[in-house]
């Protein structure tokens, strides 16, 4: 069925004849043009006159408008012949079962085949100006070469292979190359520490073999990823192969279980130009066989933090994450052909995942890697990328917006980014001043600002303010508008929904979509406890939001344990595990940072008859949950307490402290369930001592 490295002509023909022909056996005359302008997939949908009426069918006929984008958007080997096959109350999410694709062939054959000189990836390496372009030619070789190498080195449809590496090709093509041979992949972000990457490596028995490069280079810092490996290693006794690539020139020391990865590694450029041709004749010098898989196999593990225990590898499957990334990619920033898409984010969250790799690919689009930070070498960093690469959307985070506003217009204003045309926003509540700020000064007030509302849970983006008309308002900081098919509701305390506007409430949403999480890898009670327990027959995200007069949504954060600091998650709890052992009790909670969104605030209670500065305990304490977790999760205050505010029963009212770290003492609300409400008064003199520095 497959020739060589995937898609044949025939095979792509076929697939487009299908899709022409299901088209058309659909059509409503009426309402073809309408929405063909803007939506072709969903052009063979009856009765949909328009826009409005195309996102109403999607969710009143949420099967037919998936069944219409999958067939059109997806190539497939063999067609689905179940939509979906969902019961939200018990966690049971099936989508376009019977359905045969591969991914890789996906983000890569088809467009290979069309236009094998379009560029895959541009890599903006950490040394400004170094950048690198790869082929959609280039991309699917090199992804070739690195599937053949996982086969030979037993690697099988259905094992797990980690990777931890800083953004760059190669991650992308092993991604790709997990795919293609029917693996599933666990990226673990670069910046994650010995003991976080080994706990996500332990978590799953099946994970074998690890991908890292001998050294990440970021902000002109370099980092020992291998050496961190060595040190995860050492509790993971599983872990059989480890493959190193060269991202420096310098050498690490290799064990007998370590495999350089010279082999796989870019080609010469003389080499790149034979490849093209022997693809435009559909012959590959590298072949690797794409295994064919079902649409519900797992294509990834994706671990995030939760409110209690440990983080949770969430699954995503093959054929309605990649239709969801694929879709969202297009028209939430409104993606054409020929495009320059740059999304800032790390391959290690699922930003990257979602708008870095598979959207992307999937829609044969030219997509930025980036290695380096906002501030490298200097504030112009992004701007000076965006006139380089002539980058057409950028999707960025609002901890660097925050920042770059404070360095000043200059710094913007020196590049021409008259090439932009999307701005995009992810990962934490955009404030008014920053969005202002990015919409005036970086847009120059002509690109809409596009403020998306999603999580690793969700796949792909669900609330934004496009797609709509294309003068429809966009309020500065709302994610305002449901993509197609997603159906939110707002909760009261009682589980009962909120049918009114103007009202705040728990952010759920009332149907499945695509790109939604499957389960939690080895986890799927605690998947049902998580998300569809809360409120029975709905998924629950997690998040509060507010939803406007005109039926506009603004998410106002987490309503658990999880605080959200630079747009990463973390849950408090799993910092308090950190500390534990070297204090009595501590409680952590988020409060509002200027540039962070949230920063960490720990309240400590010392063990009795420890002798020990403050200051050193704090250095040492702020070590710890670096070593155990990653920088940024380290507390940004330590607050030494005599007590903690407990109720009678003895649960710490992090309630309270939040409030108190807020300086909101007007809200503390009703104390009378505390044990001794003097604790309360100590912490909030404490803090007033370090005001001055906090505040
Ligand atoms: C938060 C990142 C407000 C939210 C894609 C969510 C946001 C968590 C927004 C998911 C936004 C993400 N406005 N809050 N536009 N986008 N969040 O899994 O609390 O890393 O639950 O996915 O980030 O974080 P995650």
């Amino acid at each position: 069925m497959w020739l060589p490295c995937g898609c044949t002509s025939k095979y792509v023909a076929s697939s487009f004849a299908r899709r022409t022909l299901a088209s058309y056996l659909h059509v409503s005359g009426r309402s073809r043009c309408n929405v063909a302008a803007f939506m072709p997939e969903a052009a063979g949908l009856e009765g949909v006159s328009g826009r409005a009426a195309l996102r109403e069918l999607s969710v009143s006929n949420s099967e037919s408008f998936w069944a219409a984008v999958a067939r059109h958007r997806l190539c497939w080997s063999t067609p689905f012949h179940t939509v979906q096959d969902c019961d939200l109350s018990r966690g049971k999410i099936k989508w376009f079962e019977g359905g045969k694709l591969n991914v890789s062939v996906n983000c890569l054959d088809r467009h290979v085949h069309t236009c094998p000189e379009r560029v895959a990836l541009i890599w903006e390496r950490d040394e400004r100006g170094s950048e690198m372009k790869y082929t959609y030619g280039e991309l699917l070789e090199m992804t070739c070469r690195l599937g053949n190498l996982l086969r030979r080195h037993g690697v099988k449809r259905g094992d797990c292979v980690t990777i931890y590496m800083p953004t760059c090709p190669l991650a992308v093509a092993s991604m790709l190359a997990c795919a293609r041979i029917g693996a599933a992949h666990n990226v673990v972000f670069a910046g994650f520490s010995a003991d976080a990457l080994a706990e996500r490596i332990r978590d799953g028995e099946m994970l074998l073999l690890i991908i890292t490069v001998n050294q990440g280079v970021r902000g002109g810092k370099v980092t020992e990823l291998k050496k961190t490996v060595d040190t995860a290693m050492q509790s993971c006794p599983t872990v059989k192969q480890v493959f190193v690539a060269m991202r420096t020139d310098n050498p690490v020391t290799m064990t007998a279980r370590d495999i350089a990865m010279e082999e796989v590694r870019e080609q010469k450029a003389n080499q790149i130009l034979e490849i093209q041709i022997q693809a435009v004749e559909g012959e590959f010098d590298v072949v690797c066989e794409p295994a064919v898989m079902n649409s519900e196999d797992v294509l990834f593990l994706l671990y995030t933090s939760g409110s209690t225990g440990k983080p949770k590898g969430l699954v995503h499957t093959q054929a309605g994450y990649l239709l969801y990334a694929a879709l969202t990619h297009r028209y939430v920033f409104s993606y054409h052909d020929g495009d320059v898409f740059g999304c800032v984010a790390d391959i290690g969250w699922i930003t990257g995942h979602s708008y870095v790799v598979y959207g992307p690919l999937a829609n044969g689009a030219t997509t930025v890697l980036f290695e380096s930070t906002p501030i490298y070498p200097d504030p112009g960093r992004y701007w000076d990328m965006v006139e380089r690469l002539k980058i057409n959307q950028f999707y960025g985070a609002p901890t660097a917006i925050r920042l770059l506003l404070k360095y000043g217009d200059q710094w913007v204003n020196k590049y021409d980014r008259s090439t932009l045309k999307t701005l995009g926003s992810v990962g934490e509540p955009i404030n008014t001043e920053a969005w202002e700020w990015y919409h005036r000064v970086v847009g120059d007030g002509r690109c809409p600002v596009v403020d998306t509302w999603w999580q690793t849970e969700t796949g792909g983006i669900c609330i934004a303010p496009r797609p709509s008309d294309p003068d429809a308002e966009i309020v500065p900081g709302m994610a305002m508008r449901p993509f197609f098919g997603i159906n939110p509701v707002l909760m009261d305390t009682e589980g009962e929904v909120l049918t009114s506007n103007n009202t705040s409430g728990a952010l759920c949403m009332a149907q499945p979509w695509p790109g939604m999480a499957r389960t939690i890898h080895n986890n799927h009670q605690r998947f049902i406890d998580t998300y569809f327990q809360p409120y029975p027959g709905y998924f629950f995200t997690g998040d509060g939001a507010y939803r406007s007069e005109e039926g506009y949504y603004q998410i106002t954060g987490r309503l658990d344990d999880v605080i959200n600091v630079s747009g990463h998650r973390i849950g408090t709890a799993e910092i308090e595990d950190v500390v534990c052992p070297a204090v009595a009790e501590s409680a952590v909670v988020g409060y509002t940072h200027s540039i962070k969104g949230q920063g960490v605030y720990a309240f400590v209670v010392l063990k009795k008859g420890i002798d020990v500065q403050e200051a050193d305990l704090s250095r040492q304490l702020n070590g710890m949950v670096s070593e155990k977790i990653a920088k940024y999760a380290s507390p940004d205050f330590i607050q030494f307490a005599k007590r903690l505010p407990k109720t009678r029963s003895g649960k710490i009212m992090r309630r309270v402290l939040r409030k108190v770290v807020e300086s909101d003492l007007e809200g503390l609300g009703d104390l009378s369930t505390l044990d001794d409400p003097a604790a309360v008064q100590e912490i909030i003199q404490d803090l007033c001592l370090c005001m001055n520095t906090y505040f």
